[in-house]
């Protein structure tokens, strides 16, 4: 079985949901606590193997491949003034020479017409889709569980969560057969997937959130996709496609998820991830309760 190397990102969103904020900043670069969204999202594909990123970008996003690239000047400087701590995590993110790519997905097409501009990078071989708005704190991270679940069953995985009640409409949403054998219970063969059911006709409250492990048969579909759902190219339905001759499963997250393409939702992730920081977190908790005791 080919292992899973390369992950794809659509990051070309333009972010209404937090606008302003996201007006001059790519969506993806904006703060969860210490650093943006994509650090935190390119460390949790790094624990789970991948080697090359492909970001698929929109205009006005130049900003991402910067932060990934060395910056002579900074390094310079912080070597200069000895702070060797901070150095070392700044170089630690850097992508690997030749292991980033950026492709430009030309007009806001939908998910599928995103994940599809990647084609000619990721090749003939299974690949991870991350949606990087989605930012998830597990132990093993996010991915990690995906591709072990991929290694253990082959075919494709799509990780899935329980919709807050009334909200599966405005998500991917699965529908599931038999439960496989370990993995808690949490995987199992999935038998449908509709994107943004009309709301009462969902077949399951579980909710496509956001890892997946693709094979890359999916391209053939996706370039004569028709427009489905918001009228965009939809990733669903060149899966559902794709379930005619290759078996997909759904993996139960075991973690949590914060939606970060929402206001609510940052500022969730930005606590959390502060609570959760192995230097700062007890001086963070402390700043929080005292806010709250205001
Ligand atoms: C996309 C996917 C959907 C998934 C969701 C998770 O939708 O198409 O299946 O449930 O991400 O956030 P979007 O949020 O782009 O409308």
């Amino acid at each position: 079985m080919k292992t899973v190397r390369k992950a794809v990102l659509p990051v070309a969103g333009l972010g209404t949901r937090v606008l302003p904020a996201a007006k001059t900043t790519p969506k993806n670069l904006l703060n969860v606590f210490d650093r943006p969204i994509l650090a935190h999202v390119v460390a949790e594909a790094r624990a789970a193997g991948i080697e090359h990123f492909v970001f698929v970008t929109g205009r006005g996003q130049t900003a991402i491949e910067d932060y990934f690239d060395q910056q002579f000047e900074l390094e310079t400087q912080l070597e200069a003034k000895g702070k060797s701590e901070i150095l070392a995590d700044i170089r630690a993110e850097l992508g690997q020479p030749g292991a980033m790519s950026f492709v430009r997905q030309m007009a806001p097409r939908g998910l599928g017409h995103a994940v599809w501009c990647a084609r000619d990078i990721v090749g003939d071989e299974p690949f991870a889709v991350i949606l990087p708005d989605m930012l998830m704190r597990a132990q093993p991270p996010a991915l990690a569980q995906a591709i072990a679940a991929f290694e253990a069953v082959g075919g494709n995985i799509v990780v899935v969560e329980s919709a807050p009640p009334g909200e599966a409409h405005k998500y991917g949403i699965v529908a599931l057969g038999e439960t496989t054998r370990g993995f808690d219970g949490r995987l199992a063969h999935m038998t449908g997937m509709v994107e943004k059911p009309p709301p009462g006709t969902e077949p399951s409250n579980l909710f496509i959130s956001g890892r997946y492990v693709l094979q890359p048969e999916i391209f053939e579909l996706l370039a004569n996709q028709g427009a489905g759902a918001g009228g965009e190219i939809q990733l669903t339905d060149a899966m559902v496609r794709l379930m005619a001759t290759q078996r997909f499963h759904a993996l139960t997250f075991d973690g949590t998820t914060y939606d970060c393409g929402d206001k609510i939702g940052l500022l969730e992730a930005n606590v959390a991830f502060a609570l959760a920081h192995p230097e700062l977190g007890a001086e963070a908790r402390a700043a929080v309760e005292r806010l709250l005791r205001r």
